[in-house]
This record gives structure tokens, sequence and C-alpha cells, in this order.
């Protein structure tokens, strides 16, 4: 239906307009009856919905539907495809209850795997967060809901997370903290973008014209409308113009009197206010058209199948030693409480209120399998009952094997608060060890949202990692123990060996006002390979019951220049006896002698699905955004001109085939000559190094004076280097007199030839 939007505007008061851009309630807009204005309902979000109970008046009573996989289970099915089929299921859900706008995909990056929220969130990466975001937000709004892609920015710790400074450098923030939201709004439009809670770099991000205009609008083109987290408003005016359209849950009117009274002063243009409603009443009447249209029927049990089948894809197998999959037929006994009652979704806004959850056990039941089950340990506390303990231990002695249901208990790891430390309960660590040094068929089973310390990941069979896979999660667990289906998930984060190898553990959660991202660019995998560090399991890890083999890696061409592209073509085999999946995954790393450059950077990946004996080609297309990094003396991103490395692989430390390929480009990065340019620095550019050769020639062994030092062989070295870090100056530190009168004119040539 046509809308006239800038007409409504101009019939509405300044209070109207004012009261437009706060929430009714927690979950609505207001509506303006006498202009026909009607109201959205915004529903959390990310992985099912918690539609507020109409029939309740508290705001957390929320409405039964299905838990699909948390966002950790999502990222590790490294599947778009897969992201928008639980983003579809969602949004017919969010449809047969008249949600306008679903609350995710959350996908802020996993800085620290002791972020309270990592389970909600993508991957450490993020072209991998990106990718997979922008495949949720078409899924939802494919069935004519809105998405609100949260938390805009730099929200990667719950520790005082209303008020404390994300404080990077501008590179950082645009390599790591930002991409994933642009590809999520250049590929998938989502209708709404949520600001977070945090400062970034001392600017509220409800705040921030930098995210809110300068880079949401203006640079990337989004189209909808701004909401505030929960509460997240300081200053409401400064956030109007900063292009914060609306604030939730409202304040009571407080801020709306704030707003009208900064128009009537003056101090806020009536323009900025009429911008953010036209923004809002765009997506509410986009949402009300919609819903005109007949409603999908609810259907939660076909949900559940649908959320049970996601979780197959989503599980990753991090090690096995051949016990996997488990016999047909052989005498295994379940351990530990998450048989009967898995941890299926983390805590918070996210939590689903379900009609039904599968445990392994049930299913290994109604499967008829020769399984018994233990206790062992309870799955929602850190307790050990001895007697209990050592029924376990006896039971997993005589089955053939032994499969132990672990994990973090829901009140480790929760919105609102970080972990303290990254190891599982110590019951469970102790039995486990225990199991292992009596059943050497012993495979661990984790149900945890973020990586923990696995002291005994030596000792068992085999580890498989569910994360949190949502209410079919037991079903999931059944069919890849027993081989009804094949593991395909990758590791959207390095699992590190110890707490301590973490990228920013010296820095994390920070002193509570400002936190520094001291490591920068160095998160996740980019920080492990660059210390060249042992991790336990490297970042897009995870095995199969099949095999793949890697073949014909080629590009078509060796070289390209800006503005052009290059493919990369590989083929894969599937050589083992099961169908299966794999994740191709293609890093690049540059290799032109640029510092400060991570060793290898996912740029592209794509899982393809393979019958045994089937291979299948696969293409990437690479262009320069592709090497580049971003190079704050030029403000945009950059790739130096030489050689790169393409690396496609299984995994970030399990590469197959390298190709190398160079590239050219006429930008140059601004190089500034003065008295302290170095001659190495002179010597590198093509349009001084013959200048700079020449001034060395003349002035013979002047400039090193002897200081090299020792032996021969040493100094030889030792004056090359020297030189090379030698200042302009140093002609006339070392030159003497003569030398002096020789800097300026020496300087103007070296200028005149980069201009
Ligand atoms: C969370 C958001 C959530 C909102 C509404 C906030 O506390 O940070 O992710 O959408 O509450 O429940």
């Amino acid at each position: 239906m046509e809308h006239n939007i800038p007409e409504l505007v101009a019939q509405l008061t300044l209070e109207e307009k004012a009261g437009l851009c706060s929430g009714a309630d927690f979950w609505h807009t207001k509506a303006v009856e006498r202009l026909g204005i009607p109201t959205l309902m915004v529903s959390d979000g990310p992985h099912g919905l918690r539609t507020q109970d109409p029939e309740r008046d508290d705001p957390n009573h929320s409405r039964k539907a299905v838990c699909f996989p948390a966002g950790c289970s999502v990222a590790a099915s490294f599947d778009p495809d897969l992201a928008r089929r639980e983003g579809a299921a969602i949004g017919r859900e969010a449809r047969a209850f008249g949600v306008g706008v679903v609350l995710g995909p959350a996908i802020n990056i996993k800085r620290s795997p002791l972020c309270g929220r990592n389970f909600e969130y993508y991957s450490e990466d993020p072209v991998l967060a990106g990718e997979l975001a922008a495949g949720y937000i078409n899924g939802v709004q494919s069935q004519g809901v809105g998405t609100s892609i949260k938390h805009f920015a730099a929200n990667s710790q719950e520790y005082r997370r209303m008020s404390a400074s994300s404080d990077m450098t501008e590179r950082t923030l645009r390599e790591i903290y930002l991409p994933a939201f642009e590809t999520a709004v250049k590929k998938s439009q989502p209708w709404t973008v949520m600001c977070s809670y945090n400062r970034v770099n001392d600017v509220f991000a409800s705040e921030s014209r930098m995210l809110l205009t300068d880079i949401l609008r203006t640079e990337w083109n989004f189209k909808g409308f701004v909401m505030s987290d929960w509460g997240a408003v300081a200053d409401r005016v400064k956030g109007v113009a900063a292009g914060l359209d609306l604030e939730m849950p409202g304040s009571g009117g407080v801020n709306d009197a704030k707003i009208v009274a900064a128009v009537k002063a003056g101090t806020l243009s009536e323009a900025a206010l009429n911008k953010a409603v036209i923004r809002i009443l765009n997506i509410v009447f986009r949402a009300a058209d919609e819903a005109a249209a007949p409603a999908p029927e609810l259907d939660l049990k076909g949900d559940h199948t649908i959320a049970a089948e996601l979780a197959k894809e989503c599980a990753v197998l991090l090690q096995n030693r051949g016990v996997l999959p488990l016999k047909k037929g052989s005498k295994v006994v379940y351990i530990g409480g998450f048989a009967k009652t898995p941890r299926y979704q983390g805590g918070g806004s996210s939590h689903i209120n379900t009609i039904r959850v599968d445990s392994a056990l049930e299913m290994a039941e109604s499967h008829g399998r020769r399984v018994s089950y233990v206790e062992g340990f309870p799955a929602d506390l850190d307790q050990r009952e001895e007697e209990e303990f050592l029924r376990a231990v006896s039971a997993a002695a005589e089955a053939d094997a032994a499969v132990i249901f672990a994990g973090l208990p829901e009140s480790f790891e929760s919105e609102g608060f970080d972990r303290s430390h990254m190891r599982l309960p110590e019951s469970q660590n102790n039995l486990i060890a225990r199991v292992a040094a009596v059943q050497k068929n012993t495979v661990v089973v984790l149900h945890t949202g973020s990586p923990v310390e696995c002291p005994w990941a030596n000792d068992v069979n085999a580890v498989l990692c569910m994360y949190l896979g949502g209410e079919g999660v037991g079903a999931a667990a059944d069919a890849l123990l027993w081989g009804d289906a094949n593991p395909s998930g990758r590791l959207p984060e390095t699992w590190p060996l110890r707490l301590e190898d973490t990228p920013c553990y010296l820095d994390f959660p920070g002193d509570g006002r400002h936190v520094e991202y001291r490591e920068g660019v160095y998160v996740g995998y980019r920080w492990y390979d660059a210390r060249k560090m042992p991790v336990l399991w490297p970042f897009g890890h995870g095995l199969s019951y099949t095999g793949f083999v890697y073949r014909n890696a080629q590009l078509t061409a060796d070289e390209f220049a800006e503005g052009d592209s290059v493919r990369v073509r590989v083929s894969v085999k599937n050589v083992g006896m099961m169908p299966g999946k794999e994740v191709v995954q293609l890093y690049v790393a540059d290799c032109t002698g640029t510092t400060g450059r991570p060793p290898k950077e996912l740029r592209k990946f794509v899982k393809v699905k393979l019958e045994p004996g089937e291979e299948k080609q696969v293409e990437f297309t690479l262009t320069a955004q592709d090497l580049s990094y971003y190079d704050e003396t030029l403000g945009s991103w950059y790739a130096a001109p030489g050689e790169y490395k393409i690396l496609l692989g299984h995994s970030s430390r399990d590469i197959h085939a390298t190709l190398s390929v160079r590239f050219s480009t006429p930008r140059r990065r601004p190089f500034v000559i003065d008295e302290n340019t170095t001659i190495g620095e002179l010597s590198k550019d093509d349009r001084t190094a013959a200048i700079i050769q020449q001034v060395l020639a003349q002035a013979g062994n002047a400039l090193t004076g002897g200081n090299a030092g020792g032996s021969e062989i040493a100094s030889s070295e030792a004056v090359a280097q020297m030189l090379d870090s030698m200042p302009l100056r140093g002609i006339v530190n070392f030159g003497g007199p003569a030398a002096a009168g020789m800097i300026t004119p020496l300087l103007e040539i070296l200028r005149a030839a980069i201009q």
C-alpha cells in the first residue's frame, strides 16, 4: 500500500513526533490512532521467539516457541544457507505471533572466551560472522518480518556493559569490529539496527554520529531505523542528532519531553527529529503491510524437526581416535546429567520458553540402542556425590564404550556477566579423568556456549561439541554419535589451551570505565598464528566420518591489478565411505612486507556436500578488498603492491594448497619526507631509490663511522642494518660541515621526486 509518510509527519504535533521515537512499552512502538499509524511489535531473538504472552502482564513471560540452535552453534555450521533456514523458520513463527521485527542476529566479535554472551554471538572472525548474519537476516525477512542486527558496536563483554568504553584504534574497529555489520547491511538490508550499550572510544554508541550516521548510513547505505538496546540511551537529544531513531523501551516520557524542549530551544533541529520519525514510520508501515497478508499457521512440531535437523549440521567433532561412530549393538553407558537434561540455550534476553526438548538418552531409548545411564554429576551444579561418582566409573569399566555428556551449567554462562575462568565444573573434569582411566573408548559430548579448558583431551578417545544446539540437540547428538548423520561443523573460534594464552588476557574486561583493545587486530587465530602458539583446537577445525582430498588448486591469473579480480579454483573429493560435507576455507597472507598484518585472514569459505567418491570444483573470486587492510594514514582500505599467498584448506592450521598471486596498484600510501625519513624507506621507494643510492655512494664509509663493531662478517650485516635505519639527518651528524649544506637541497630533490 502507498503511504505518504512525509505528509503524515507534517500532520503530527511536535509532542507526537517525539513520542513516536520511544517505545509504548517493552515490546511495542506507539500508535497514533487519529492518523492511522499502527503499532509495531518487536520480540527477542535471536535463536527463537521470546514474545510476551498477551495474557500476562510480565514482559518476561513469553509464549511457547521453538528454540533453534544458538548463535555459537549456527556459526559452527559455517553455512549461511543454514542460517537462512533458521531465520526463515523464526520469521514464520514471528508472522504467526504478529511480531514485526525479530531482535537479532547478535553478531559481536568474540574477543575473549570469557564474554558471558558469546553463546549468542557468532565468531572471532568478522567474515564468518558477516556472511552468517546476512543469511539469517535474509531468511527472517523473506517472511515479511524485519530483523534488528545487534549490538552495534564493539560490545564484546558484559562487565559494565552499559557504560564501559571499548577503546581501540580506527584500524581495529574497521577491520575486526565493524565488517560483520557492514557485510550484513550490504548483503541483506536489515530493517533495523540495534545500537549497543557501551561507549566506543569514550562516545556512547547511542550518541555516535560516526557509527550511526557517517558509517552506517553514508558509507554503507543502511535504509532502516536504528533502535537503542534496552536502556542504552544516555543523552536522548544527542542521540537523535547522531542518528538514533527509536529509544527502547522508553523512559516513561522523560526523554520525549527533552526532545520537545530541545527543538523548542533550537538546540535540536526539527528536521533531525522528522528524519527519525520518517525512518521509523517507513518500517512500521512496511511491517503492517506485510502483516496484512494471511499469516502462516504456527507449526511448532514442524519447527522442532527443523531445529533438530539444523543442530546436526552445527556440531563439531573435535577429536576422534576411532570410537565414533559408535558400533550399533555395542553396550554403551551414558554418563552425566546433560544426557537427560541437555543444556541447549543460554540465559538472558534470548531465553526461549520451549515446547519440548530432546535428550540424547530419550532418543537412544526410542531407537532401541543398548544404552544404560548413570548420572555421575548433575547438569546444573558443580557437585560431586561419591557413590554416584563411583557408580559411573564402574559402569564405564564394564561397558564397550562410555559417553560422558558434559558442559557448562546455565549458572556459569549467561547474559549480564562474564565468566571468570574457562574451566568446566571440577566434578565433571574429575569424573572424565577417572572414566578415561578405565575405559579406552571414552567419548565426551560438550554442551557449552564457548570454549572450555579440556585437561583430559589427550586421555579420551573422542570429543563432540554440540555447543548450545537448541531444543533438538539430543536428537542431533544421537544421530551423530551413532553414525546416522556425519558431523560437518567447524570451530568458529579458537579453543585455546588455557585462558592465559588468549589475546586480551591482560586487558579483559578492563577497569570498568575503559577497556583497552591492546591486542588490536590480533583477535582469535590472528593472534595465535602470529605468536606461533599451540592451541587445543584451531579456528575452522572439525572432523568428519569421511575424508576429503584437495586437488588442482589454481588461479585464473598469476597477477591482477586494482579494479580487477582473480578467480581461485580447487577440486575437493570425498574419499571415504559416507556422504559428508567439507568446508573449504580460503585465507589470504600478505607477503609484501607491510608491517602489522596477521599471518593469515579468512576471506572466503563454502560448505560442499559430497557423496562417497564424488568430486566437486569450488570457485572463489578475489578482489583488491580481499587483500586489503585499513590504512589509517590513507583513511581507507589499501592493499600494497606485491605478493600475496592464497591458502586453501580444511582449517586455519590444516592448509592443503598454497597459491601465489601478484597485485599491482597505482595507489600509494602518503610518503612524508623529512630529516627523520630513513635511508631504508627511501631505498624501498622506486621514486627515491636511485637518488639515495647516489648520496650513499658519495658519502662512503663516513656514514657508519666504524660503529658497526666486531668482526668482518658481523660488520657487513650490521652496516647494512645501520644504514637502513639511519635518518637523513645522520648525513649531517656523521658527514660533518661539508655534508650540512647538502640536507636542504637533498630534501627538495627527494620531495620533488615523489610529487
Ligand atoms: C539485550 C538485547 C535484547 C533486549 C530486549 C537487552 O538487555 O542486550 O539483546 O534484545 O534486552 O530484551
